[in-house]
């Protein structure tokens, strides 16, 4: 018997959830992915972390069937996002950084409405509504409508949606950005939740707690190209074992500071009179840098040691941090 072009897929695509090869979109002059390859294993949790403007949305727009590649490739389940956006479309759940709800229906409405238009019968959508808005806190809300929800409710909501024809693959973009510590919470608990039952997901994210707490794997977009890719401490590794801070007492002797220290992975940030550095000495290194800044007369205000973040992580890749990509870090002079 021949094997249905479904099964077909699935091996040509070797366990792959998602395969992205070669992606380039351009808008007019601006190239925002200028070929970009990565792969998400079935069953498991990418992020796509990137600062602002990065090509993060756009990507899941080209994976989810909403905006059409210039080049390159993407597969979800083996099928095409252009040419079998269809069967893609059947595949997916999406989660937008904005909201796609009706304000004027209640949450349990919402939910209905999204089952229906994906031709689900009553019964299956009165019972994953129920499971949703038990799995998302939003039952005493259920027969609210939207309009009086807070941020973190409608993002929970939306997620809830999104989830209704349990997809195995599902999109998230930003999907804590702006939430509340709590709605934050629950929103990482049900992501794990979905991952131990079997589902794929990529998100973006700008936050780097999230990306560490939830991806089995990373992939740091900047500049329309991926810069960097591995678990999360795979990238802490290309940091340095340790990083060493060091907080200048006195404003005005801060640029003399940045004369006497130097150092691999030098980052300096003048606003709180920091230096930092990624050491393997130790001790021995600090002793170093405290007597440097001795001998030119420059006090210390704190010392401190800490194990790296993917917050130095990204900095020392771009340059800039993700929340702040506009704040310009001085760079250590060649
Ligand atoms: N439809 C569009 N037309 C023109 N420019 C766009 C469009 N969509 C996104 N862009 C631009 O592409 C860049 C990447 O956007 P986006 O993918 O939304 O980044 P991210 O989600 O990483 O913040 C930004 O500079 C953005 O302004
Ligand atoms: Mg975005």
């Amino acid at each position: 018997m021949e094997p249905t072009l479904e099964a077909q897929k699935s091996i040509s695509t070797d366990n792959n959830a998602i395969v992205v090869k070669g992606l380039r979109k351009s808008f007019k002059k601006l190239t925002v992915l200028n070929g970009i390859d990565f792969s998400v294993k079935r069953g498991t949790v990418l992020a796509l972390l990137g600062p602002n403007g990065a090509g993060k949305t756009t990507t899941i727009r080209i994976l989810s069937t909403l905006l059409l590649p210039d080049g390159g490739q993407a597969l979800i389940h083996g099928f095409d996002v252009v040419r079998e956006a269809n069967k893609v479309r059947s595949l997916i759940g999406l989660t937008g950084q904005y909201a796609a709800l009706d304000e004027y229906l209640t949450g349990e409405e919402n939910l209905h409405m999204i089952g229906r238009l994906y031709r689900l019968n009553h019964q299956d959508i009165k019972r994953r509504t129920q499971e949703l808005l038990e799995l998302f806190d939003l039952m005493e809300a259920s027969a609210r409508t939207v309009k009086t929800y807070s941020g973190g409710m409608r993002r929970r909501l939306d997620l809830a949606v999104s989830l209704i024809a349990a997809p195995p693959i599902i999109f998230l973009d930003e999907p804590t950005t702006g939430l509340d510590p709590r709605s934050r919470l629950i929103m990482w608990d049900i992501i794990e939740q979905l991952v131990t039952a079997g589902t794929t997901i990529l998100l973006t994210t700008q936050d780097m707690d999230e990306a560490d707490r939830l991806a089995d794997k990373i992939v740091v977009i900047d500049g329309g190209r991926i810069i960097a890719e591995g678990t999360a401490d795979e990238l802490k590794q290309r940091v340095g074992s340790e990083r060493l801070e060091i907080t200048i007492a006195e404003a005005s002797s801060f640029e003399t500071a940045k004369r006497v220290v130097y150092g691999e992975g030098l980052h300096l940030d003048s606003k709180t009179r920091t230096l930092s550095l990624a050491t393997k000495g130790g001790v021995h290194q600090l002793k170093q840098v405290l007597s440097r800044l001795d001998e030119a007369g420059i006090g210390v205000e704190n010392v401190s040691f800490h194990r790296p973040t993917l917050d130095d992580v990204f900095l020392t890749l771009t340059g800039h941090t993700t929340e702040q990509p506009n704040i310009v870090i001085e760079k250590q002079e060649a």
